[in-house]
Order: structure tokens, then C-alpha cells, then sequence
């Protein structure tokens, strides 16, 4: 409507600045006339009763002269006559114009004296009226008194309004007119061909280059859409080269790289961008309180370390919740960035939750109930209907805002996390023909666990819509299988380690994800600068440093690790002023009582222990509460002679295996809980039960005599496995089994 304004308001302003212009000419010829002929006529009557006036004033005829003056009264306009004497006093007047008496007339004696006659527009109450006098002569020269005749002019005026309104009307229905035909004009002319360009390209951007939509027209939009037909035709036949080039190389290569994934996923997907969802996005505006300009962070979350280097790699589409305070003022209108920010390898697409959205379905029904659910660590999950009520509207308007990206031909959507166990479901419900993995980053637990969800029928329904879904480890998969087995009508193959259900098949699979694993060999001289002002910070010389790396949560076993390390002074008090732990915590889902509770819980118990042993100068806990950047961590991992992963339940844990990957030095060792996913790969670790204090504060003495020759040993096969088993593996093993189940 704005273009349409923006291309009509000229035109208006043109017309009815004419019509302004013409219609006051045309007024004013108009009262011209209309004024001459009251004079005319004025002029005609004052003459014409000349005669009868004379008779009357030589006679001196009263009557005669209240009968002539008394025509007037009858008339229908106001009209009035006055007769004067020679002296210039009035000897008849008509009856409505009585008070005519009062007013001043000196053109009266002049024309007594003057002897011609005048006319003037004069005001008399309320009216404006025209008062035409002339002089009455007798047989000679001599004056014997004027004759006035007096019309009311308002009726000039009334045809003059009456004019301006037609012409108003007029012009009302000619702007109306005008705007008719401009806006059917500008809608032909602009509105249809770019919205048939648009379509055009909304199909195009989804794959849908066939017949149907292709834009045939000599015009110059049939042109431009010509244009961009051949450099889709270009780019395909390019793409098909170099898929197949791809796939060559992947036959000769063993170890997974970022360039290997990059080649399977040309040679498998081909046209077809991958599209990944998660709740917690790759990449988040914040505003920085320090310097109060945005600033773009990378938030603590496995689920990003795992899934970033994968889609850098590829690219792709990456949907996810625009969380960050200053994330609006980074997106395009469709919601859309490239990052990362300086150098754009995939589109992150930000859907927006208001407030109540945001604590229903992510505090609420995702972290107080399902993520509780699913780890084992006794803290009392809580379902709470509107929580699950916002949980299902949100996964909705993230279906919405994946099903709008979705290309024409069967698309590949990978869903990250409990966030989302709805989202297969609602898009298969809308394209049947997309691919479907999900893979569940947190343990699955057993059946009786997961049968106090009260909405596990929903939960299992719409998560076996998807057509494959992982978990880490073979565990948690046959506690997925026995969950569907009771609490579904379903049926398991075992062998093939899937369900069915209403004739829809499920595969499930253990992918133990993993991190990049390329290692870069010597740390480079940045980072040796870092270490060097951390050492300086805490005093860190000669000591036995040990590092933690992880959200404030209470799966992370961070109380229990702090209990096993107070044990372990107090067993070996020879480690005293000898030890150091620094623990790197970035506050998490501080919203929840628990998490906040949990807060007070450490803060509470790293001042109880590091006053029981603090000598003045050393005392054991590094507390450092913040969120730190991956870059900023890299020190502490390469300064830590031991990284502790004490975690009570945990899908795998990245911690762990970023730390090895840091060791390139080969010293070091790793502590890690039994409850981890990690903990099955990881075997070289030394492996801990952190509810058993007794038993992890000797890990903690075991881990730091290790000879340095048993520590290269075990930190050399790890650096293997992961090496091995990076996130390039997992990913190419999960596309690889969505691709063989891809619908074509
Ligand atoms: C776990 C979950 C992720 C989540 C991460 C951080 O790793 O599996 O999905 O992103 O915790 O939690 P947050 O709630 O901050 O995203």
C-alpha cells in the first residue's frame, strides 16, 4: 500500500492542486457575475419606480409612498425599499428593514448634494446587503428626495458555497477514480511480475527448477529469470562433478577430516543443504556490560561443540533459538545470519521465543523435567501441564520456521536434543518425503524411570516419527528399545535394532560423538603467553595443577569433586601448598531453584575447604565463575597436569576429550566418572565413581604419581581414539544412515 501511495501521491497532488486553482477562478467569475447583475437589477428597480417616487414626493403622499416601499416586504429574498425626503430623512421605508433608521448613510447627503446616484455593499445585522440609491427630480433640476432600493446579497455567497461543494464532490470521485485505476495499474505493471519473480525464486532457492514454475516471458523479469536458470543449471552440473570427485576421494582416505565430511556430504546430499535444529544456537549476540557494545560469544554446550565444526565444514542451515539480548540486531528480515560472523560458512536461522514460551518449554518442561528424567541423579524431575503446553506450541513454531527453509526434494533434517522430541513429528506431518535423524545427547534412561512422564506416549510417538535416532552409547539404545517395547504398541527387530510402529520403522544406533581431533601439534606462542600469565595469576609455579571445565549443573558432580579433593588433603596432607584445583564454572539455567540453589551449595563448600586448609598464601580451590570462550579455556587445559570429569550421569562429555586433545605434549592425565558416555572410549582414564569419595580422592593421588611414561602411555591411546573417532566420523556415520534411508 506504501508503493502504491508513494506512485499515486503525486498524481493527487498534481490534480488537486488544478482543481484548487481552477475552482477559485472559477468562484470568482462566478461572484463577479453574479454581483453585477444584483447590481444591474438594483440599478433597473431603483429606476423603475423613479416616476411613482416623484409623484409620491411632490404629493407628499404617505400612503402612496408605505404602499410602493411595502412591495418589497412581500418579495421573496430580502428586499426592502427606503424613500428620503430632500432633507435626507427617511418618509417610507419597507417594515423588515424598520431598523435601517438607525444605521449611518452618509452617501444619503451626498448625493442630495451631488445629485448622482451610488451603490454600495453595505452590512446591515446579521446581512450583507446591497443598497442602491438615486436622487428624484423634479420637472427641473431641483431634488426632491432619494429613492433607496436594498437587496440581501447572501445568496451570492450561498451559490458560491454550492459551487465549491460540486466541485469538491467532483474532485473526491475524480481521486477515487484515480486511485482505482493507478492501483490496478501499478499491480499489473509491478506488484504481479515481482511477485510471480519472487515465487519464482522461492521455488528456485527450494530446488524446484521443473517446468511448472519456470518463468517464459520476453519481458525483462522473463530475462533476469532466464539469467538465473542457467546459473542454476551451471552450478548444478558443477556440483555433480564435484560430488563425484568427492566420492572418490572418501574411498582413499581412512581418518575422518573436516574435508573428508565435506566430500561425503557433496557426494550424498548433492543439491540438498543439510538442515540442522537445536535449542541452543552455534552463535550468540550479547551486549557486553563492560564496554555496552554487542559482543558474539560461543555458548558452553556439547551439542555446539560438536555440531560447529560440521556445519563449518559443510554448511548448511542451522535453526535454533535466538537467545541473546542483542541476537535481533545481527539478523536479516527472515531471521537469518552467516557465521561465523567474519567468515560466513553456514546460515544460522534465529527463532525468536517470548518470555512465557522460553520458560515453559526450556526451564520448564525441558530442564526441570526432562533433563532430570533423563539423568540419574535424584533430583526430583517436575511435569507441569502448561509446561508441556508451551513445550508442544514451541516445537510447533519450530517446525514452522523449518518448514518454510525445506527445499522441494527431500530434505535431510537433523534435530539435536530432548528439546525437541514433538518436532519429527510435526514436520513429517507436513513432508512425509523429509529424512529424519535425531540424536539424543543425554543418557536415555530405563523404562520405569521414563514411565512417570506423563505425556511418554506423545513423547515416544513423536520421536519415532523420525527415522533414525542415536544416542551415544549401545545402552542407552537398548533402554530406548525396552521403553518402547512396554510402554508402546510397537514391535522391536532386534537385529536390526529398530522399532515399528503403525508401519513406520525406526532405527536406532549408538554414535558416540566426539570433537574435531585434529591436532595441531606445539602449542602455538599465543597460547604460551596465556599460560604464562595464568601461572603468574595463581602462583601456579611448581605446583600439581588440576583443571574442571563445565556448566553449573548438578549432573556435573562438582560438590562431590570438591568432597573427594578436601578428602584427599586430608589423607595425603603432603599435597598441601603442592596442589592446586581451578575450576572454570559457567553459570547455567540460573533461572531454576536448583541450579540456583546449587550455586549457593558451591560457593558455600569452596570457602568451607579452602578455609580449612589455606595456610595465608596457597590455599587448594581456584573458584572462577564465569562463562569462558574455547579459546580462553585452551590454557587451562594445557596447564592442567589433570583434568577431572566427575560427573554423576552424563551422554558423553566433550570436557574430557577436548582435554586429551589438548595434551599434545602427552602429559597429563584424565579422572573420569563411570557415569559418562566417555568413560566406554576412554578406557586409559582413570576411572572414578564420584558418589564414592574414598575411592576418587585415591584416583586423585593415583593420577598424580602415575610415572610420566604411564601418563604418555594412556594419554598416547586416547589421543588415537579420538583422533579416530572424531566429530567428523560420528557425523559422516549418522549421514551415511540417514542417506541410505533418504526417500527419493
Ligand atoms: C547439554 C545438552 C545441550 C545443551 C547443553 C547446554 O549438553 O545436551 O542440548 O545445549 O547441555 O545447556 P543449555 O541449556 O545452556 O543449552
Amino acid at each position: 500500500m506504501k508503493r502504491v501511495l508513494l506512485f499515486i501521491l503525486p498524481i493527487l497532488i498534481i490534480v488537486a492542486a488544478a482543481f484548487v486553482v481552477f475552482g477559485t477562478l472559477q468562484v470568482r467569475s462566478e461572484e463577479q457575475k453574479l454581483m453585477e447583475e444584483l447590481k444591474r437589477k438594483a440599478k433597473a428597480v431603483a429606476e423603475s419606480i423613479d416616476l411613482s417616487a416623484k409623484y409620491i414626493l411632490l404629493h407628499n403622499d404617505l400612503k402612496g409612498a408605505q404602499a410602493l416601499v411595502e412591495k418589497f416586504q412581500a418579495r421573496e429574498r430580502l428586499q426592502g425599499c427606503v424613500l428620503y425626503d430632500n432633507a435626507g430623512e427617511i418618509f417610507a421605508i419597507t417594515e423588515r428593514f424598520a431598523d435601517w433608521r438607525e444605521k449611518e448613510k452618509p452617501y444619503i447627503r451626498d448625493i442630495l448634494a451631488e445629485k448622482t446616484p451610488h451603490g454600495e455593499l453595505e452590512n446591515f445585522k446579521e446581512y450583507s446587503v446591497y443598497a442602491y440609491a438615486v436622487p428624484i427630480f423634479d420637472n427641473g433640476d431641483s431634488i426632491l428626495g432619494v429613492v433607496e432600493v436594498i437587496y440581501d446579497t447572501s445568496f451570492v455567497f450561498a451559490t458560491l458555497t454550492e459551487l465549491w461543494e460540486r466541485i469538491n464532490v467532483t474532485l473526491i470521485i475524480l481521486v477515487f477514480c484515480i486511485l482505482i485505476i493507478a492501483f490496478f495499474i501499478q499491480r499489473q505493471i509491478f506488484v504481479l511480475p515481482v511477485q510471480r519473480l519472487t515465487e519464482w525464486f522461492t521455488h528456485f532457492q527450494k530446488g524446484e527448477t521443473d517446468e511448472m514454475h519456470s518463468i517464459k516471458g520476453k519481458d525483462e523479469l522473463g530475462k533476469l529469470a532466464d539469467e538465473v536458470e542457467q546459473v542454476a543449471l551451471n552450478l548444478r552440473v558443477a556440483r555433480r562433478a564435484i560430488s563425484e570427485e568427492a566420492s572418490e576421494r572418501i574411498k582413499k582416505e581412512d581418518i575422518w577430516t573436516e574435508a573428508k565430511l565435506r566430500d561425503l556430504i557433496r557426494a550424498k546430499l548433492g543439491d540438498n543443504a543439510l538442515f540442522v535444529v537445536s535449542n541452543r544456537e552455534p552463535y550468540m549476540h550479547v551486549m557486553d556490560e563492560s564496554t555496552g557494545k554487542p559482543k558474539c560469544i560461543r555458548p558452553a554446550s556439547g551439542v555446539v561443540t560438536a555440531i560447529n565444526p560440521i556445519l563449518y565444514a559443510c554448511g548448511g542451515v542451522w535453526v535454533a533459538h535466538g537467545s541473546g539480548n542483542a541476537d535481533r540486531k545481527f539478523t536479516n528480515s527472515r531471521n537469518k545470519l552467516g557465521v561465523p560472523p567474519e567468515d560466513n560458512r553456514y546460515i544460522l536461522k534465529r527463532v525468536w521465543l517470548d518470555k512465557e514460551e522460553e520458560e515453559g518449554y526450556y526451564y520448564g518442561f525441558a530442564n526441570e523435567g526432562l533433563w532430570p528424567l533423563c539423568h540419574i541423579t535424584h533430583t526430583r524431575p517436575v511435569f507441569r501441564e502448561t509446561d508441556w503446553q508451551m513445550y508442544k506450541k514451541v516445537n510447533q513454531k519450530f517446525a514452522d520456521g523449518i518448514l518454510e527453509e525445506l527445499p522441494k526434494k527431500s530434505p535431510l533434517i537433523f534435530i539435536q536434543d530432548y528439546h525437541f522430541t514433538l518436532l519429527g513429528k510435526m514436520i513429517k506431518d507436513k513432508r512425509p518425503d523429509a529424512t529424519i535423524a535425531l540424536f539424543w545427547h543425554i543418557p536415555w534412561p530405563n523404562s520405569e524411570v521414563f514411565s512417570i512422564c506423563p505425556y511418554q506416549q506423545e513423547i515416544l510417538d513423536g520421536m519415532l516419527a523420525c527415522d533414525l535416532i542415536g544416542f551415544h552409547v549401545q545402552y542407552h539404545c537398548n533402554n530406548f528399545l525396552d521403553t518402547a517395547n512396554r510402554l508402546l504398541e510397537c514391535r522391536i527387530d532386534t537385529e536390526k535394532s529398530s522399532v515399528i510402529r503403525s508401519g513406520k520403522e525406526t532405527f536406532i544406533r549408538p554414535f558416540p560423538i566426539s570433537i574435531d581431533g585434529q591436532f595441531s601439534g606445539n602449542a602455538s606462542n599465543a597460547l604460551a603467553g596465556y599460560m604464562d600469565a595464568i601461572r603468574k595469576e595463581y602462583d601456579l609455579e611448581d605446583k600439581i595443577v588440576a583443571v574442571s571445565v563445565e556448566r553449573i549443573d548438578y549432573t556435573k558432580g562438582i560438590s562431590e569433586r570438591i568432597l573427594a579433593i578436601d578428602r584427599f588433603l586430608e589423607k595425603y596432607p603432603q599435597y598441601k601448598n603442592k596442589f592446586l584445583f581451578i575450576q572454570l564454572a559457567a553459570p547455567s539455567r540460573t533461572h531454576i531453584k536448583r541450579y540456583h540453589d546449587l550455586m549457593g551449595e558451591i560457593d558455600e563448600l569452596v570457602e568451607k575447604t579452602n578455609w580449612k586448609y589455606t595456610d595465608g598464601v596457597w590455599k587448594p580451590i581456584i573458584y572462577l565463575k564465569k562463562h569462558f570462550s574455547a579459546d580462553e579455556i585452551k590454557p587451562y587445559y594445557a596447564l592442567g597436569d589433570l583434568c577431572i570429569v566427575s560427573s554423576l550421569h552424563d551422554g558423553m562429555n566433550l570436557v574430557a576429550k577436548e582435554y586429551i586433545a589438548a595434551k599434545s605434549d602427552l602429559t597429563g592425565a584424565l579422572i573420569l566418572s563411570r557415569f559418562t558416555g566417555a568413560s566406554r572410549e576412554l578406557t586409559d582414564a582413570v576411572l572414578i565413581n564420584p558418589y564414592a569419595i574414598e575411592e576418587f580422592a585415591e584416583g586423585i593421588k593415583f593420577a598424580i604419581e602415575m610415572p610420566a611414561e604411564e601418563k604418555k602411555r594412556r594419554m598416547r591411546n586416547m589421543r588415537n581414539i579420538i583422533h579416530e573417532n572424531n566429530v567428523y566420523r560420528w557425523a559422516a556415520n549418522i549421514i551415511t544412515e540417514l542417506t541410505a534411508l533418504k526417500k527419493v
